[in-house]
């Protein structure tokens, strides 16, 4: 069947089996290959993107499903090339990866989650990332989702002020 769905900003149309999980087509029909396949069952996360703004598990979510929507990956997380999305500077700046190969579906669960809950707790954390990690990275990346939290409120108020200031020089 035919799917168009949009993909970091950009329309697409795919023609492919409606019942293929979205992470192939992501991954071996558009060549995205920072989402991961880990479980294939829905258990480890490793293949987290965003779907119209939730985290979606994309090994066991069928490409139908997506169509007509907005699917976020990896690849298109910052808002440009030149910047980082506050949880991709936490996770620099805690230096959280070991091997690497589950850090870009808890970054995207990470993304979704402070979309919903700015300033989430670690029970809040512990409730909503529950990826799995072999290298065991989770003091680490509790501590850069706490520290993207910080970024994402600092950068709010930085622009909050910046619409004040020009609404006030107009
Ligand atoms: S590969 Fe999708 S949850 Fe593990
Ligand atoms: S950093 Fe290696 S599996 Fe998570």
């Amino acid at each position: 069947m035919t799917i168009s769905f949009k993909i970091n900003g950009k329309a697409q149309t795919v023609e492919v089996d409606g019942q293929t999980p979205l992470l192939w087509v992501i991954r071996d029909l558009l060549n995205l290959k920072g989402t991961k396949f880990g479980c294939g069952q829905a258990a480890c996360g490793a293949c987290t993107i965003h779907v119209n703004g939730e985290a979606v598990r994309s090994c066991s979510y069928a490409v139908k499903f997506a169509a007509d929507k907005e699917i976020t990956t990896i690849e298109g997380l910052s808002p440009s090339e030149e910047q980082l999305h506050p949880v991709q500077q936490a996770w620099i700046d805690e230096i959280v990866p070991q091997c690497g190969y589950c850090q870009p579906g808890f970054m995207m669960a990470t993304a979704a989650l402070l979309n919903k809950n700015p300033n989430p707790t670690d029970e809040d954390i512990d409730n909503s990332i529950i990826n799995i990690c072999r290298c065991a990275t989770y003091y680490r990346m509790r501590k850069a989702i706490h520290r993207a939290a910080k970024l994402t409120q600092a950068n709010m108020s930085a622009s909050t002020n910046q619409e004040e200031t020009t609404s006030e020089t107009h």
